[in-house]
């Protein structure tokens, strides 16, 4: 580790700490440490625990759980519901932190949805009722989830694949339009950073504000050169301040481990109160998977993750084990077949694409009021990345939901809004009549980039 390396660590670690006191103090101030846990509230969420993982029933009406059972790697819990028949369109959806398939029961409970497509919506490695990697890297992460999507495509003769991802969905999403593209129609991905968009708008920032604080040392004078570099940092400072609590997530794993289990689950209760989900013990038997009572018939790491302190590793390792950053190797199926389609797009390897830039056409979604997101940081510039569609698809989007935080699928008009997106990609919609159809829910959102 070299110097800056070294200085880093020190500082995410400090930021880490401190975050993770005034997370303490909040939970403190709340209550969360010396409010017993009632018994009503334990048998609440035992109840919702075994609505939402007991295999003997169906999850939602009309809805099945299922095992996607990885020749070489692990097994994956989801969802399935729908129609089913293979001639149908595919809409895969992939949650985020820290959450599970049961973040997007609206939109699998939404009629029209239903009775257009075959729905699919999946555990991450790790979450739900599915089982872990030690590290979640992204070698791991992306080549089971890409062989999951395979898997469920070949269920299909209908072409059409939608993929609807939020949060670290989202982040694997924005890897999987650019890096394996070509499985997806349409890309609908809520809520997140795309890593090598932000990687570009850091160096930019950081380069600039560098060159401008060079100037000043040489007319130390001119106070304007000193206010025009802080101005190109203050994006990514920002966003920095929007993605304190992640540094706690980096600290040693007791540390980090705190922050979720602490005041009987205190941070998830916020993160219920933020998704304004209809009620608390629901979300968090969402996001803390079947209880011992439910294990039968899910992976064995089910059992291992009921010990509450390591309950969450599976989860935390995705800030911790660089999935956004990192490389991905991919195993010779998914090689065998990228090369394939590359060659059918008339693609001849010599123009070698901008990292991270999509493979498929997308939309791309966020909440105005999301906290974690600084919306300067984390799009501006996105033209770059897009796919060109030729006209001949329906383009891509950059769509701003004024009202929504950061589960804009959860509440209204939100979780209508998403609903319309999704509809007009599987009929294949785009344009003016797909914003009339979404302005129809919330006349306020507005399509930012359309290309
Ligand atoms: C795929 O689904 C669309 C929309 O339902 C339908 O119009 C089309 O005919 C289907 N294609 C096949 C090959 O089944
Ligand atoms: C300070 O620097 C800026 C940017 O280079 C320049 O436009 C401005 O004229 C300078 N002001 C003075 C007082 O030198």
């Amino acid at each position: 580790m070299g110097l800056a390396g070294f200085a880093l660590t020190v500082a995410t670690t400090i930021v880490g700490v401190l975050s993770l006191n005034l997370m303490i103090l909040g939970a403190a101030s709340s209550g969360a440490f010396i409010k017993p846990v009632g018994k009503k509230k334990k048998e609440d969420r035992q109840r919702a625990r075994s609505e939402l993982w007991d295999l003997s029933q169906q999850p939602l009406p009309g809805f099945h759980h299922k095992f996607y059972q990885a020749q070489d790697g692990i097994d994956l819990h989801y969802v399935e519901g729908g129609d089913t028949s293979p001639t149908s369109p595919l809409i895969i959806f992939i949650h985020g932190f820290p959450d599970s398939w049961f973040i997007w029961h609206h939109q699998l409970e939404t009629p029209s949805i239903q009775q257009k497509a075959h729905l699919i919506a999946v555990d991450m490695p790790g979450y739900g009722g599915s089982d872990c990697f030690p590290v979640a890297s992204p070698s791991a992460i992306l080549t089971s989830l890409t062989n999951f999507i395979l898997a469920m495509k070949e269920k299909k003769t209908n072409e059409t694949c939608i993929l609807v991802t939020h949060d670290w969905g989202s982040v694997i999403g924005f890897r999987l339009a650019s890096e394996v593209g070509f499985l997806f129609t349409r890309c609908i991905i809520l809520n997140a950073i795309h890593p090598s968009l932000a990687i570009e708008n850091m160096d930019r920032a950081t380069s600039s504000a560098g060159k401008m604080m060079q100037t000043y040392i040489r007319n130390p004078t001119n106070l304007t050169l000193l206010r025009s570099a802080f101005t190109s940092l203050r994006p990514f400072l920002t966003q920095l301040k929007c993605s304190y609590y992640a540094s706690i997530f980096l600290l040693p794993s007791p540390l980090a481990r705190q922050l979720f289990k602490m005041g009987d689950f205190w941070f998830l209760r916020i993160c219920s109160k933020l998704a304004k989900v209809r009620n608390e013990e629901i979300y968090l038997a969402s996001s803390l998977g079947p209880s011992s009572s439910e294990a039968d018939g899910y992976p064995s790491s089910i059992l291992t993750r009921q010990n509450v302190n390591s309950r969450a590793d599976g989860m935390i390792s995705y800030y911790r084990d660089n999935l956004a950053f990192g490389k991905w190797s991919k195993p010779e199926n998914i090689q065998l077949i990228s090369a394939a389609s590359e060659t059918s797009n008339g693609f001849t390897g010599l123009l070698e694409p901008k990292p991270g830039r999509f493979a498929c056409p997308v939309t791309i979604v966020y909440g105005a009021r999301d906290t974690a997101f600084h919306r300067k940081f984390c799009y501006e510039g996105l033209e770059d990345y897009l796919y060109p569609t030729k006209g001949a698809g329906l383009g891509n989007f950059l769509v701003c939901f004024p009202r929504a935080g950061h589960w804009p699928m959860v509440a209204s008009p939100g979780r209508e809004s998403v609903d319309m997106l999704i509809e007009a990609a599987v009929d294949g919609i785009g344009g003016e009549e797909m914003k009339e159809r979404v302005w129809a829910v919330d006349k306020d959102v507005k399509f930012e980039v359309e290309k």
